[in-house]
């Protein structure tokens, strides 16, 4: 039987499995900052739920000024050594993305949220304070970066993924099972099974959780409740910054650029 546990408690072994698209997000995020961020010298960023820091590590190699916060202690120590290896500095701390607030800097240049990490916020209500909590954090113009994916309320079968990688002799195989959406609650359940072999020695632990989801006219119908944010523009998980998309149903996995009004 494999052991229950919470996936983000072991955090190497998610920094393992997500590591190898963070090179190509960061350059992307750069990109979407060129095309329609924020004009100015200033580099401050913000990522709420930053888990094992992959990002702010690499956004902080890129020369941002990082901020970030998690509800997970031990994401957040495994962010900090990482950033003291490469002798490299971030603002973290414990926080909420529902009600987070600002300990150092209060406004920023660039806020990103990728992979799904938002749909975690189960009711409305959070969704909402969230996206409004980015905004004033944000200066007028800059932009929040927001990747979910979108949810088809047809799909009858359960969707699996596969992930493997390894580093340092650490071999990390990652199945994620995700079963149809009940539309009415705006739930998912999903269940992560990670397959380590860590030196020699095997391992299988397993992480069950759900995702408010979300189909494009419901993330559109989200947006209309924070009047702050404006969509600017949407992209797919390629991460190329030539190919724009619309908000609609004919791709699954959305990246939006929401800029904040500058009046
Ligand atoms: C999929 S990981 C994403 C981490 C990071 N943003 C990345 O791109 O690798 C999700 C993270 O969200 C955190 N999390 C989940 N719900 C949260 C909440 N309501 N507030 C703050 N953090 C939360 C978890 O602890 C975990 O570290």
């Amino acid at each position: 039987m494999p052991e229950q546990r919470d996936w983000y408690d072991t955090p190497l072994y998610y920094d393992i499995i997500f590591d190898a698209d963070t090179p190509k997000e960061g350059a992307f995020l750069d990109a979407l900052h060129e095309r329609f961020g924020r004009r100015g010298k200033s580099r401050q960023m913000l990522e709420p739920a930053c888990g094992s820091g992959r990002l702010v590590l690499e956004m902080a190699r890129r020369g941002w000024k990082v901020s970030g916060f998690d509800g997970n202690a031990r994401m957040l120590e495994f962010a900090e050594e990482r950033l003291k290896q490469e002798c490299l500095k971030a603002r973290l701390w414990e926080d909420w993305m529902q009600s987070f607030k600002l300990p150092g800097v209060q406004s920023f240049d660039f806020a990103h949220s990728l992979v799904s990490t938002f749909k975690y916020l189960i009711a409305e209500k959070d969704a909402v304070a969230c996206l409004q909590r980015v905004a004033a954090a944000l200066k007028p113009g800059a932009i929040f970066a927001l990747g979910v994916h979108l949810t088809d309320y047809t799909q009858t079968n359960e969707d699996h993924e596969r992930w493997v990688a390894e580093r340092d002799g650490i071999h990390v195989t990652c199945n994620t099972h995700t079963w149809p959406a009940d539309r009415k609650k705006r739930l998912e359940d999903i269940r992560t099974r990670l397959t380590i072999r860590d030196n020699g020695r095997g391992h299988v632990q397993e992480t069950r959780w759900q995702f408010r989801t979300y189909n494009a006219t419901q993330m559109r119908a989200l947006l209309c409740k924070v009047p702050a944010f404006e969509l600017l523009a949407c992209y797919d998980f390629t991460y190329d910054i030539e190919s724009q998309r619309e908000l609609d149903d004919s791709y699954s996995d959305v990246v939006m650029v929401l800029k904040k009004g500058t009046d």
